[in-house]
Parts: structure tokens; sequence; C-alpha cells
């Protein structure tokens, strides 16, 4: 038991009404007005009383009795484990760090060595439980969270399954045996122990190791197949190879020591890219590929850091286990950890004989050879597949908005909306992550951010702007705003829909009903379809998170605000022809620029209509 369960409150179950009409109300403005008549006779019969959402309410506000977080499980397969798409780009969110200069492999191997002991020293915090307990912050600020989250860092392993994969999580991470870490370099694997002698190794010592590690690599007689990006494809494909690997001891032996190490390091090639932003997001999402560093890489495990010879570094993560705002958190210790320690190196008198590290051993036959050789062909595809746009928009960020007494998280998801509108003149169901840690075990729920305000307010900026004045267009931008806010509000006090609506259908599963009326509906199956895919993640040191899009012809998008500039990442599919990283990006500044001068007016006293300096038409599409 933690203290989060016990202090905590469990996530509530939504009164039925309540959730049928917002969901009613959040996609009536998204569909043709004959879809809706329809839509809605078909949740007006589910939700009536007597009807089958009645009884299925029932038996979850039962289960929400019975178990310490009533969607947990429900809403991992759902979001993760039944997925079968490959994790890099679909779902490995990744944490891109400011390039590094390094002179030469050593100097990055000091970085290397710094960073796992950093990371040693944020799991021995975690371990003793000493982390500083989390609080909410912005909306309904002070609140105390769910710690949760953050003992499964280095200790959960992402099994592929044929149907579906399997999260195991070492609940008492201190009495599993010696600790050790995975290094990758050059497509290889090796086990470097971190405790040698009941003593954990010290920074020096760690260099040593990796030294060694470095030249067991380049001995390219020695080397074997690139294993690891068999666990780059999808997961079902994976689960295959797997089966095929397990049947030999040697695989399973190394196989078990993958699944039970605390993390991965990975040394990546010098990629010989210009390390832009944009660039340095790509190679931590895929690795470019098995031409570059996309095999250096064991994706099932939760937390991969990767330090590239070129200085482009980052943390690669298995979303299943914890959320991004974790990832902030271990990722910032790591990093003021590097930068914080002294820059002299213990004496080399300090430093202890130790056994070499292991290679990862693997038997491979042609069958397995062959398998690698079709991962590597589908991760190229998702590669060449991913247009990235890192933009770091500067005409202002968070004070500015604050400054209007609005969110600024509301504000920019509204600033998306519009941006996808000037891109496609309508919009689409929005995902926004909201954190539901207030709860026990809680994870996230979605804020359906495409609300009906938003549309009237993205309408009178672009294609009915003739008709409004400035005044009245600032009162749509407010609407939206507060629509935007109450619904945050709402699902982080755990009154979201989607999770609700998810446990219904659940329900009606498990009690072997037939899938009920409302779930099959076009409606509700394009409202899951999250064309727009958007998450706020901010930090307080200076790194970026970043994930691709979670629909063919979507995008994600990941923002950063910071107090005078915000960072977005946005992503898409070059094969999707509707879609463009860069036209969104051009887009969402122009809107950006223009949402700040609407505000400016409405600060001018006596101003009134004045037109906007930045002027922009529709966002046209190019480059594809
Ligand atoms: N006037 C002035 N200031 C305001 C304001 C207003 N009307 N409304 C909010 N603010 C301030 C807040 O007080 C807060 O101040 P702070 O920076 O001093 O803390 C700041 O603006 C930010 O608040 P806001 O923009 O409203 O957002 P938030 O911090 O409440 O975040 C969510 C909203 C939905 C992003 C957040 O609740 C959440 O769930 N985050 C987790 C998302 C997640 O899980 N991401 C990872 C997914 S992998």
């Amino acid at each position: 038991m933690t203290l989060c369960r016990q202090a905590l409150p469990k996530v509530p179950v939504p009164p039925l009404k309540q959730t049928l009409d917002t969901y009613l109300r959040s996609v009536q403005h998204l569909i043709p007005e004959e879809q809706f008549k329809k839509t809605k006779a078909i949740v007006e019969k589910f939700g009536a009383p007597g009807g089958v959402g009645e009884a299925l309410q029932k038996k979850l506000l039962e289960r929400r009795d019975k178990t310490s977080n009533w969607v947990y499980d429900y809403w991992l397969e759902d979001m993760y484990l039944n997925n079968r798409l490959a994790l890099p780009v679909n779902s490995s969110p990744v944490m891109v760090f400011p390039k590094q200069n390094f002179r030469d492999h050593k100097d990055a191997l000091r970085f290397a060595s710094r960073l796992v002991r950093g990371v040693l020293d944020y799991k021995a915090l975690i371990d003793a439980r000493a982390l500083p307990l989390d609080f909410a912050r912005g909306q309904l600020a002070g609140t105390p969270l769910c710690m949760e989250q953050y003992y499964r860092l280095f200790t959960s392993y992402r099994y592929p399954g044929l149907k579906s994969d399997t999260l195991k999580v070492k609940m008492d991470s201190t009495s599993s045996g010696p600790e050790h870490i995975i290094v990758a370099c050059k497509n290889q694997f090796f086990v470097l122990d971190v405790v040698a002698n009941g003593k954990q190794l010290i920074e020096t010592e760690i260099l040593s190791q990796l030294e060694k590690i470095w030249k067991m690599g380049e001995n390219a007689e020695e080397r074997l197949p690139p294993l690891g990006i068999l666990t780059s494809d999808g997961r079902t494909e994976w689960a295959q190879a797997r089966e095929a690997l397990s049947k030999d001891q040697t695989n399973r032996d190394s196989l078990a020591l993958m699944e039970n190490c605390l993390c991965l390091l990975c040394l990546d090639e010098a990629s010989g890219l210009e390390p832009r932003d944009t660039t340095r997001a790509l190679l931590m999402l895929h690795g470019s590929g098995r031409e570059k560093n996309g095999a250096n890489r064991w994706y099932d495990k939760s937390m991969q850091f990767v330090v590239g010879m070129d200085g482009i570094c980052g943390v690669v993560c298995e979303h299943s286990p914890f959320e991004g705002i974790v990832l902030v958190q271990c990722s910032e210790y790591v990093m003021k950890h590097i930068t914080g320690v002294s820059s002299k190196m213990a004496t080399a008198s300090s430093v202890r004989e130790l056994p070499p590290p292991r290679r990862l051993l693997w038997k491979c036959n042609p069958h397995i050879l062959g398998l690698i050789a079709a991962s590597e062909d589908r991760l190229q595809r998702l590669v060449n597949n991913l247009d990235m746009d890192v933009f770091t928009f500067k005409g202002y960020g968070k004070e500015f908005i604050k400054k209007q007494k609005m969110s600024p998280d509301a504000f920019i998801q509204v600033a998306l909306q519009l941006a996808f509108y000037k891109c496609n003149r309508r919009l689409v169901s929005t995902y926004e992550s909201a954190s539901i840690r207030r709860f026990q075990e809680g994870r996230v729920d979605n804020i359906r951010s495409a609300t009906p305000e938003a549309l009237a307010f993205v309408k009178s900026m672009t294609d009915e702007r003739a008709n409004f004045t400035d005044s009245e267009i600032i009162k749509r931008l407010r609407d939206a705003i507060n629509a935007q806010t109450n619904y945050t509000i709402s699902a982080i006090t755990g009154m979201g829909i989607d999770n609700h609506l998810l446990g219904l259908l659940r329900t009606a599963r498990e009690l072997n009903m037939e899938r009920p009326a409302i779930f099959c509906d076009d409606t509700y199956l394009t409202s899951n379809q999250f064309i727009l895919s958007t998450s706020q993640v901010p930090t307080t040191v200076e790194m970026f998170c970043c994930y691709g899009p979670v629909v063919p012809n979507g995008y994600g998008a990941c923002y950063n605000p910071q107090s005078n500039y915000i960072i977005f990442c946005v992503a898409s599919f070059w094969e999707n022809t509707q879609t463009s990283s860069a036209v969104f990006v051009k887009a969402l500044n122009e809107g950006l620029l223009e949402m700040r001068d609407l505000c400016n007016v409405d600060n001018t006293p006596g101003t009134k209509a004045a037109g906007t300096s930045q002027g922009a038409g529709p966002a046209r599409k190019s480059g594809k």
C-alpha cells in the first residue's frame, strides 16, 4: 500500500445522463445534421429509464466499489495493450535534450556515465519512497497527486502478445537480485551490472565499464544480428518473432536479462545530420531506421536513455506504465544531475577493478534473419513517413495569456483549433490529455477540445470575419476559452466522458451482451478517431517532448508553454495527402499572432474593429 492508495479518493463514475448529454454536445457540430438525428435517437434510447445504459451504469458503480480504480485496466488495454501498431512514432513519446558538444566519444561516454549515475540516484529516491509528493498546479491547484506512476519507471516491461500485450510491473524492485542496465552500442546489447560486492558503481567505475563496452562493440567479428529492430515492429509481428526466438535457451537467457534490466542506455552512432530541433526529435522518435540507430533500441523497455556521439541525446519511453509528466520529472532530475555535478572526475585510484560487461548472445536461424529484414523494411517505411515540425513560437508565452486573464492551456488549445480550421475548413474530434492523478492510480481522461464555442470562434476569425466586429470576436474567443476551461475542470475532476463510455462498453462485453447500438454508431467510431491528438508537456529545464499522430490522417501536437515562448512539436504522415506539418505550423503561427492582435485591441480603451497585422488567408497546402 502506498500513500496514494490510502489517501486519495477513487475515480468517480459520472452520472449517466451527464455523460450522454456531453457526448451529444461534443459531436453535434462535427457531423451532418441527419447523422446527428440518428445518433441522438440511439443515445436517448440507451439512456432511457430502465434501458441498457442504466443497467450498465449500475454494474460500473459496483465495479467502482470493488476496485481501487474502476477504469484503470479498461483504459490501459484500450489505450495501449490492445493496440497492434509499432511502438516507435505511434505510441512511445520522447524527450529531446539540448544538443551536447562532445569533443570525441570519450566525452560522450563521460556524459553517459553521469547520466547513469543520475538515473541510479533517482531510482534510489523512488525505492526509498523519498520523492516529494506532487501537488496539482494550474486549474484547481493544491490537491495532492497519485505517485504510483513513478514506481513503474524502472520496474516495468511491456511483453508483446499475439492479440494483446502484457505490462508487467515488478512491485518490489529492491528484492529482485543484482541490478543491471542494458547498454546498446552498435546494435549490440551489453549487461552492465550497477552493483559490485554490494556497492553501487560510482561514476568513474561506470565510465570504465562503458569504455570496455565501447571497445567490445568496435569488434566487428563478434557482432551479432541487430535484434533490437524486432521490437520496433508491429506488436503482433514482434510477438511472433519473440516466440521464434524463445525456442532457443541462449535467446531466452538474453531476453530475461533484457526484461529485468532497470533501463537501457543507447550509445548512438553520430547521425551525420544537422542537429536542428526537428532532426533531433526524429532521431529520438525512430532512430532514423536501420542505416542509423533504429536497431540500437529495445522498445518494450520503459526508459531508454539515448546518448549520441554527435551530442544528440534524449529519452525514449514506452508509454503504458506512465504519462509524460512523470517522464519529465525523471528527465529533469537526470539533466540537473549531469549539469550540476562537478566537472572534476574522481581519481583513477578510486576505481575498482570490475569484471567486464557481458554481451547478450543471440542464436539466429535463417527464419529469424528473415524476420529481422522484414522489421527493418517496416521501420524504414515509418521513418520515411513521419513528417515532423518542431516550431518555437516566439511571439509570446504563458505570461501574455495570463495577463488577458485567460488559461494558457485553453488559449493554446483554441489556437490549435484555429490552425486546424484554417487548413481544413472544419473541426474534428480532438484529444487533449487531462491528468486524473487526483485519484487513486489515476492516469488520464480526454478533454474534447473541438467545442461548439471553438467552432464559433474560428469561423468568426476566418470565413465569417467580415460579419463581426473585433469585440464580437473577442467575446467568441472568451466563450471558447471558458468552454475549454470548464471541460478541463470537468475532466481533471473525473467527470470526463471518454473513460466513462469506455467503461460502459467494456461492462457490456463482460456481461456478454450484444454491443449496444450507441457503440456501433458511426458517430461513436469517428468520434474516437482523434485526428488531432494534443498534449501539454511543460518542462522547467531546457528540453521538449514529442510524439507521432495516432491515426494515419491525423496530427500529433505536443506543446511546452514557457513564460515568453511556446514550443510546438507537430507530427503527421507524409503518406497522407490531407495533412502537412509545415502547413499546420504556418497556420498555427498566423492564428497565434491574430489572437494576440485581438487581445491587444481588447486591451486598448476605445479601440474598435481595427484590422489585424497579419491578415492571414487560408493556409495553403504545399510541399507534399
Ligand atoms: N487568468 C490568469 N491566469 C490563469 C488563468 C486565468 N484565467 N487560468 C489559469 N491561469 C494560470 C494558472 O494559475 C497556472 O499558473 P502557474 O503557471 O503559476 O501554475 C497557469 O495559468 C497554467 O494554467 P492552465 O493553462 O489553465 O493549465 P493547467 O496547468 O491547469 O493545465 C492541463 C491544464 C489539462 C494541461 C492539466 O490539468 C493536465 O492535465 N496536465 C497533464 C497533461 C498530461 O498528462 N500530459 C502528458 C500526457 S503523456
